[in-house]
């Protein structure tokens, strides 16, 4: 017993040690990965055999690899996502689209998820209303392939688009919901380690000021929504002024900012008039 102890204690502070400023919360999701059992249930393991497996994955996580890649698994809003390296990690302050949007979901509602990475967005919002009519695209085929899985995973009855924005788009949507890559070059170079090396660049990289691909967006989707349809948009800190401005520009008039949890602006959600 004092040996095993041991051991998983000497396997956090080798996390802890590396600088994981979420140690506690990775060792235990690696030690369910290794072992197929929950942290508090290890006293009751017989063998050792995933032992060398889970002080293996301690390592890569002590390297900087996200325990998300490693375990393969990211929690988001209510469900258990299949994640890797080729799409972005959901990001907890993104449940606010859902959070926002659900109240809005009706019956048969046709909706996109544009930039959909791992499906998080567009298939949470399924779960909460099954009867919508999901679409959901991104500019990666390595990424829709994840989101494939993810949607057989949740069992999700949805459709799959290989698009750059709206490039290979041909219908009207009652509700767009995206979060598009918003990082400027100057924060870019500034990330964590384990953003820089392990999170798909192109998921996050948005041109010199960061608003390149929201401002492509932005002037094109009205043509993309039905009369009164809406969409919502994640984007940085300190953006929102900008976002204000495009969405005059572009004839939007009703639209309302949300707060995440950081009383940060981080989402936008916005109707069409006509
Ligand atoms: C910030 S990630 C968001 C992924 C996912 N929606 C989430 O919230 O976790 C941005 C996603 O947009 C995709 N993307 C980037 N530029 C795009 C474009 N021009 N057209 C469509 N998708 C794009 C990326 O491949 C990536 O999957």
């Amino acid at each position: 017993m004092k040996n095993k102890r041991n051991f998983f204690v000497a396997q956090k502070k080798i996390l802890k040690e590396a600088g994981c400023s979420d140690y506690k919360e990775s060792i235990k999701l690696l030690f369910s990965k290794a072992f197929g059992m929950s942290l508090d249930q290890r006293y009751n393991t017989k063998d050792h055999d995933n032992a060398m497996l889970f002080s293996a994955m301690v390592t890569r996580r002590a390297k900087g690899e996200p325990t998300s890649h490693i375990v393969q698994s990211r929690s988001f809003w209510k469900s258990d996502f299949y994640i890797d390296e080729t799409v972005l990690d959901p990001r907890p302050e993104s449940e606010l689209i859902i959070d926002v949007t659900k109240h809005l979901l009706f019956d048969r509602m046709k909706v996109l998820d544009l930039g959909c990475g791992s499906g998080c967005i567009g298939l949470s919002l399924y779960k909460e209303n099954p009867s919508i009519s999901l679409f959901l695209s991104d500019i990666s085929k390595k990424a829709l392939s994840v989101t494939k899985k993810n949607a057989l995973k949740l069992r999700a009855e949805c459709e799959l688009i290989h698009s750059n924005l709206f490039s290979n788009i041909n219908e009207r949507f009652d509700l767009i919901v995206t979060n598009l890559p918003y990082i400027a070059k100057e924060d870019f170079f500034y990330l964590q380690k384990e953003i820089m090396l392990f999170e798909p660049h192109e998921a996050l990289y948005g041109g010199k000021c960061g608003l390149d691909v929201i401002k492509r967006f932005l002037s094109s989707v009205s043509k993309y929504l039905n009369s009164n349809g809406m969409f919502v948009i994640e984007f940085g800190k300190g953006q929102d002024a900008f976002l204000k401005h495009e969405l005059r520009r572009f004839n939007f008039k009703k639209f309302s900012f949300h707060r995440d949890l950081s009383d940060v602006n981080r989402i936008v959600c916005a109707k069409k008039d006509t």
